[in-house]
């Protein structure tokens, strides 16, 4: 039986498991991992340790310039973030970045350099790529799309679960209003809101473990890899 290699788009709310999913999935399948969430955090946690004003495009662009943002796999087998050279994989998920990085995703010219570093990073396929706008934007033609979903309080126990396992306490109260505003910036902003992409298929994750999400991705996916 042959496979050929394809692009899987995996697109969402945030926290509801598209992160770990794609990680399991794309380590099933031997891809590669793209976490775009990831470089938009790279991106906000530059614009707040250098003071970029946000509001001024030329700031912004001078500033884009010098962000270079790679990933690298760890002795863990972890696909983990480096911004200049630094490994940011921890600083990046802080509440501080996370409440400032739905506006950074608003800027345009932002999402331009982004859009343009991610496609070149999927340019090989074998990839499975995470975000809100890899189906509708960054790759339209991609062979597999999925749209995650889950209730609302499901997605902030999971998130704060998450911050508890990396030492972070947070009040579940501070992790709804958090997704809340960010649900609110990420699907009303002007530049590529998210949104489901019409050949999607929606994967509702509330009543669902991460090994049953992974096992669907990774039947779908197997369905559009074989040659016959
Ligand atoms: O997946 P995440 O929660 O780490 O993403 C952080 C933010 O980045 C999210 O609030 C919206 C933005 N984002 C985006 O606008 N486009 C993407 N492709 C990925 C993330």
């Amino acid at each position: 039986m042959n496979f050929r290699k394809i692009v899987i788009a995996i697109d969402g709310y945030s926290a509801c498991g598209k992160s770990s999913t794609a990680k399991e999935v794309s380590n099933i399948l031997g891809y590669r991992y793209i976490d775009t969430g990831a470089m938009y955090r790279a991106v906000t946690l530059y614009f707040l340790d250098h003071h970029v004003a946000m509001t001024n495009p030329k700031e912004v662009a001078r500033a884009l310039q010098d962000i270079h943002i790679t990933f690298k796999i760890s002795t863990k087998n972890k696909s983990e973030t480096y911004l200049n050279g630094l490994n940011v994989e921890k600083t990046i998920r802080t509440m501080r970045v996370s409440e400032m990085v739905s506006p950074v995703s608003t800027i345009k010219e932002v999402r331009v350099a982004m859009v343009e570093q991610q496609r070149r990073l999927g340019k090989e396929r074998g990839v499975v790529m995470d975000g809100r706008d890899i189906g509708t934007v960054v790759f339209p033609q991609a062979d597999l799309k999925v749209f995650m979903t889950a209730d609302l309080l499901t997605r902030a126990f999971r998130r704060q679960r998450e911050l508890l396992e990396k030492n972070q306490m947070v009040d579940l109260d501070d992790v709804v209003e958090n997704i809340l505003q960010r649900d609110k910036i990420d699907t009303t902003r002007k530049e590529s809101p998210l949104r489901q992409a019409d050949d999607a298929l929606v994967l509702d994750t509330t009543h669902v473990t991460l090994e049953e999400q992974v096992d669907e991705v990774v039947r779908l996916a197997l369905a559009k890899m074989i040659v016959l």
